[in-house]
C-alpha cells in the first residue's frame, strides 16, 4: 500500500460526511479543455464554465487527473427551449487508454422538443462490456433548464450511486455475476455537449435545429473528490476501499424507491427486445416476470 495515497484517502473519508462539506475545485485546478475551441468559456469567477453547441462544433472538458473511486459532482444548468437531438454528458471514462476494454459511468441528458422535457439517462460499462448496455432513463421533478442542480457520481469498489441534488436515484451493486462489467480501472471525469441527432430524441425522429443555436450548458461547483492515480505507474497506486466506502452520503432508500417508481421511464432490466433473459443482476418483481 502506498502511504501517501492512504493519507489522501483518509482525508477524503473525513471530509465527506455530506457533499456540502467537500471543497469546490476551480476549473483550472481540476480540468482541461477537450474540444470545441471557444465554444468552451470559463467565466470570470473561475468556477463556472459554459459549453456550447452550434453548427460548427460541440465542446467539452476533462479532468487533469485519473481517479480510482471517489465522489464526483457538478452543478449543471441545461439549455432551454427546443433541444431535440442535443446531448449533454457528464461522465467518467478511460476510453482513451483502453480502446478495447474501457470502463464508463454516465449521466446523459437527452434534449427534447420543448425545454421542460429533458430526460436523464444513466449507464455503466466495465472492461469493454459494450454489448451489455445498462441504461435507465428518467424524467425529473423539476425543469433542469430553469436552474442549477447538482449531479453526482459516487464510485467505490463495490457500489455506484447516481445522485440528483441529495437524492440517490440509482444504486448499482457489484454482484458476482456482473463482475468484469463493473467499472474497475482508473478513469477521468468528462463533460461534453454534442449533436446526437441520430438517436437522442424519439430514436432520432427529432434532429438538432440550429435555428435555436447556440445551445449552452452551464457547469459550476465542481467536486473532484477521488483517489488520484499516477497515470504512468497505474498499478503502483492503490486506494483503501474501506475509507472510500465510508464516504457514502447516507442514502435514503425510501426516497430512492419513490423516485424510481414515479420517474423511471426505461430500464434495460425490462427490455425484452434486447434481453430475452435480463442480465443477472436484474431483480424483477415476480409479478412482472
Ligand atoms: C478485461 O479485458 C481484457 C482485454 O479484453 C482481458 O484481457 C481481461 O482479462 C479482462 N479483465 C477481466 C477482469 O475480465
Amino acid at each position: 500500500m502506498n502511504y501517501l495515497l492512504l493519507i489522501i484517502c483518509s482525508v477524503f473519508a473525513l471530509a465527506s460526511g455530506s457533499s456540502k462539506t467537500l471543497p469546490i475545485s476551480s476549473f483550472d485546478e481540476g480540468f482541461s479543455h477537450l474540444f470545441g475551441d471557444n465554444n468552451l468559456q470559463i467565466l470570470k469567477d473561475g468556477k463556472s464554465v459554459h459549453l456550447s453547441l452550434d453548427q460548427r462544433t460541440g465542446s467539452g472538458f476533462l479532468s487533469h487527473n485519473l481517479y480510482l473511486h471517489g465522489f464526483f459532482s457538478a452543478s449543471i444548468k441545461l439549455p432551454d427551449y427546443y433541444t431535440a437531438g442535443v446531448v449533454v454528458a457528464f461522465y467518467m471514462s478511460n476510453g482513451y487508454m483502453y480502446e478495447k476494454n474501457h470502463d464508463e459511468i454516465d449521466f446523459e441528458f437527452l434534449g427534447n422538443i420543448r425545454g421542460t422535457e429533458w430526460k436523464i439517462q444513466t449507464n455503466i460499462y466495465g472492461n469493454g462490456s459494450t454489448d451489455v448496455g445498462r441504461e435507465e432513463r428518467y424524467s425529473l421533478w423539476f425543469d433542469p433548464s430553469d436552474d442549477f442542480h447538482q449531479y453526482t457520481i459516487l464510485w467505490t469498489q463495490d457500489h455506484i450511486i447516481f445522485y440528483v441534488d441529495d437524492i440517490a436515484i440509482r444504486e448499482i451493486k457489484r454482484t458476482k455475476s456482473m463482475d468484469r462489467d463493473f467499472p474497475s480501472k482508473p478513469m477521468k471525469l468528462y463533460a461534453t455537449i454534442w449533436d446526437a441527432s441520430q438517436w437522442a430524441t424519439s430514436e432520432g425522429k427529432y434532429k438538432v435545429n440550429y435555428k435555436y443555436a447556440p445551445y449552452v450548458a452551464e457547469f459550476s461547483n465542481f467536486i473532484l473528490h477521488g483517489c488520484t492515480v499516477d497515470s504512468v505507474e497505474l498499478l503502483s497506486l492503490q486506494c483503501d476501499p474501506e475509507t472510500i466506502s465510508d464516504s457514502i452520503i447516507p442514502m435514503e432508500r425510501t426516497k430512492l424507491e419513490s423516485f424510481r417508481k414515479k420517474h423511471m421511464k426505461y430500464s434495460y432490466c425490462h427490455d425484452k427486445m434486447r434481453y430475452k433473459k435480463p442480465p443477472s443482476e436484474c431483480v424483477l418483481d415476480p409479478k412482472e416476470a
